[in-house]
């Protein structure tokens, strides 16, 4: 049971200090938090709080300096869905430009906990945890448009006017380039080749799936054709699993050209190419996030499924 809801650490003699708040918190049942306030930031006690307590407990960050900082310091209720970074990225924009600008994959790697993402970028869950809150300062204008907001009628159409529309035009281009550039310069770098069959592969898979999309999906949004929610739920399973793949060919093709590094004798052709592929990538995983995490999600909703 909650002792009281407010801790003013910095009224605590010093050597009281760690023991109160442990019994503080061991007096919680699940589901129960309280805020400890404090005159310098308070993340010493997080990690021996983790080392005797161990790895169930909420640690939220409310205020941080540079007069005071407030944490939630809490149990979770059994059982409780922990908020995935995808689900992050789609409910505050700030958060995914922070995501982004990290590093962070939010878009086929959407299913991460804050915790497996920290990991990937090699940053500690509790630095991520606080850029995050951070990023709740900053204004959301200036930042891109908050597509959370929209409905799902005029989010599918977005993303068919602009990426489904840009890859299908950047797509054959990109292609046709890639073989451009293998035919002139695949004696000096065999793993032209490579790019350029894999590129094709990669480009035709995604064809089809932007088809399947449009005329499997996009029309149960619209109305125009109905389907029960498992199949709804099956076709969004699937359409997902083919985001996995396209994350894993966009890492397949950044390894065989060494995360777009060009030899120093490249001629603009071959820069064209890199710095062609590396935007494809760019507007494909942001394409991606929305699908994911914002549109699949409220699709499902509307027919009472829980995305998995
Ligand atoms: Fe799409
Ligand atoms: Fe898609």
């Amino acid at each position: 049971m909650i002792k009281s809801s407010l801790l003013e650490v910095f009224n605590i003699e010093p050597r009281l200090k760690h023991p109160t708040i442990f019994d503080h918190f061991d007096a919680l049942n699940a589901g129960e938090s309280f805020i400890i306030k404090n005159d310098h930031d308070p993340k010493p006690l997080y990690y021996q709080l983790l080392g005797e307590r161990g790895k169930d407990l909420i640690w939220e960050y409310l205020e941080f300096g540079p007069q005071y900082w407030q944490v939630r310091l809490g149990k979770p209720i059994e059982n409780e869905t922990i908020e995935t970074i995808g689900q992050i990225a789609a409910k505050d924009i700030r958060k995914a430009e922070i995501l982004k600008q990290l590093g962070v994959d939010f878009c086929c790697g959407g299913k991460q906990t804050v915790k497996e993402a920290a990991t990937s970028i090699g940053l500690d869950e509790i630095e991520l945890r606080m850029r995050l809150k951070q990023s709740e300062q900053l204004s959301p204008a200036g930042t891109t448009l908050n597509f959370q907001d929209w409905d799902i009628d005029f989010l599918s159409d977005y993303i068919k006017q602009v990426h489904h529309r840009f890859v299908r035009e950047k797509g054959p281009l990109i292609q046709e380039l890639a073989h451009k550039v293998a035919d002139v310069h695949a004696q000096h770098h065999p793993e032209l080749i490579s790019l350029s069959e894999e590129l094709d592969t990669f480009l035709n898979e995604l064809y089809n799936h932007l088809d399947k999309e449009e005329k499997q999906l996009f029309p149960v949004i619209k109305n125009t054709q109905e389907l029960t929610a498992k199949q709804v739920d099956q076709l969004i399973q699937f359409l997902i699993s083919e985001h996995e793949d396209s994350g894993k060919e966009l890492q397949q093709l950044r390894k065989i050209t060494q995360n777009y590094t060009l030899p120093a004798n490249a001629c603009n052709s071959y820069r064209a190419l890199f710095s062609q592929i590396e935007s494809f990538e760019s507007d494909l995983l942001q394409h991606i996030h929305l699908e994911n995490n914002i549109l699949f999600p409220k699709l499902l909703a509307s027919y009472g499924v829980r995305i998995k």
